[in-house]
C-alpha cells in the first residue's frame, strides 16, 4: 500500500519482509534492510520523486556514467537504539552538509539538507525493527549519490540519483577495540592537495585498497597514508582520521584538502577541549612520530570514524622498524573517548553538545 509522510516522500511497504540475521553476529555492511529511499534529479527540473521503496537491486543504462568516470560520492551515519526506546541520530546534519560538498567537487548537484535529513529518518522510520539492540551494534546508513546518464563523453551529467540504504552492523574491524597493527604506505597516496581527499568519493576508496591488501599480506590491518608530495606527513590511517597523544598534547593532521573531514574527528576534537585537553590540528611528519616513538613521548594513536569510533592502534611500522606504541594496549585517552561518544551515541550519556537527534515515530 502506498502512503506519503508529512514531507511528501512516498511510501510503498514491502509486502515480503526478510528474516532478520542473527544479531550476536552482525559484523559490519553484510545485511541489508527491507527498504531504501530514492529521488531522481534532472537538470532543469531539480530533484523529485522522493521515495521509499522495498529494497531490490537497481535498473541502470550499462552507460550510466557512475560505471565509467566514477560520478559517485557517499556518506554514512548511524541510528542508535537507546535503552529508553527511542531511536536517535549523531550529527545527521554534518553528513548532509558533506555530502554536498563532496557532490559539489564531483560536479554533482546538491540535495537540500532539509530534505536528505527527512530522508533518513524516514527510511529509519520504515525499517525501525532493523535497529539491532545489542550492545555495540547500530543500523548504518549509507546515503549515495550516483550519475545516471547514458553517456560515454567526459562531461557533467544531466541525471542523478540519490539513494539511502541501511544495514545493520556490530564492530567494522574484528578486533573491536583491540588494537591493530598500523604499516606506513609509503609507494601508493590517497589525496593530494587539489584532488578529492577532502570528499567522500567511491573513487577515493578504490584507489586505497592496493595499499590495504599490501598491508594486509605483511600482517597489519590498515595502512598510515602520507601526503602525496613529500610522502613525510601523515594524512589519515585506512578510512579514517588519525590521532596521537604525544606528550600532554593530542595531534591530528589539519585539514588542508586531502583529508576528510570526519564528523568522528570534529566530536572527539571537541570532547578533548572540553575536558581540557589540548587537541592541536597541524602537520606532524613521520620524522616527528618516529621520533615521538622512540622517546616514548607517544602515549596513544587511534583512528576516528563512524564505522569503527575509536581505533586503537597498537604498533606502528616504520621504514621496516615496528614500533610497540606505550604498551600495546588501549590508552587512557582512547577508552575515555570510545566509552564518551558511544555514550552519547546509544543515549546513556547526556548529550552536553546537542549531537543526538530522535528519530521521531511519526
Ligand atoms: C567510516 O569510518 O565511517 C568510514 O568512512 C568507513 C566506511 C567507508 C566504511
Amino acid at each position: 500500500m502506498d502512503t506519503m509522510d508529512a514531507k511528501g516522500i512516498k511510501i510503498e511497504k514491502t509486502t515480503r519482509p526478510k528474516a532478520k540475521p542473527d544479531w550476536r553476529n552482525l559484523t559490519f555492511g553484510h545485511y541489508y534492510t527491507d527498504h531504501m529511499f530514492v529521488a531522481d534529479y534532472a537538470e532543469g527540473r531539480g530533484w523529485r520523486d522522493a521515495r521509499i521503496v522495498p529494497y531490490a537491486p537497481l535498473v541502470l543504462d550499462p552507460a550510466a556514467m557512475v560505471f565509467h568516470y566514477a560520478m559517485e560520492v557517499f556518506e554514512g551515519l548511524k541510528a542508535y537504539a537507546a535503552k529508553d526506546g527511542r531511536i536517535l541520530l549523531f550529527r545527521p546534519w554534518e553528513n548532509a552538509k558533506r555530502l554536498n560538498s563532496s557532490a559539489i567537487r564531483i560536479c554533482m548537484p546538491t540535495y537540500p539538507e532539509e530534505g536528505f535529513l527527512e530522508a533518513v529518518q524516514t527510511l529509519v522510520r520504515a525499517d525501525a525493527d532493523w535497529v539491532p539492540r545489542l550492545p555495540g551494534t547500530s543500523l548504518y546508513l549509507r546515503p549515495f549519490m550516483i550519475a545516471t546518464e547514458p553517456h560515454l563523453g567526459v562531461r557533467r551529467s544531466n541525471t542523478f540519483q540519490l539513494i539511502v540504504i541501511a544495514s545493520p552492523v556490530g564492530a567494522y574491524y574484528p578486533e573491536g577495540l583491540d588494537p591493530v597493527k598500523i604499516y606506513i604506505e609509503d609507494e601508493y597516496v590517497r589525496a593530494v592537495r587539489g584532488g578529492t581527499g577532502f570528499t567522500k568519493c567511491g573513487g577515493n576508496y578504490a584507489a586505497s585498497i592496493i595499499a590495504q591488501k599490501k598491508a594486509e599480506e605483511l600482517g597489519f590491518t590498515q595502512v598510515l597514508w602520507l601526503d602525496g608530495v613529500e610522502k613525510k606527513y601523515i594524512e589519515e590511517v585506512g578510512a579514517m582520521n588519525v590521532m596521537f597523544k604525544i606528550g600532554d598534547e593530542v595531534v591530528t593532521p589539519e585539514l588542508g584538502g586531502s583529508i576528510l573531514p570526519g564528523v568522528t574527528r570534529s566530536s572527539v576534537l571537541e570532547l578533548l577541549r572540553s575536558w581540557g585537553v589540548k587537541a592541536v590540528e597541524r602537520r606532524l611528519s613521520v620524522d616527528e612520530l618516529h621520533a615521538a616513538a622512540k622517546s616514548g613521548a607517544l602515549a596513544e594513536a587511534f583512528g576516528t570514524g563512524t564505522a569503527a569510533v575509536i581505533s586503537p592502534i597498537g604498533a606502528l611500522s616504520i621504514g621496516g622498524e615496528l614500533l610497540q606504541i606505550a604498551d600495546g594496549g588501549i590508552g587512557a585517552v582512547s577508552r575515555k573517548l570510545y566509552d564518551t561518544l558511544t555514550g552519547i551515541q546509544w543515549g546513556d550519556l547526556a548529550d552536553p553538545f546537542g549531537w543526538t537527534c530522535e528519530v521521531g515515530s511519526k
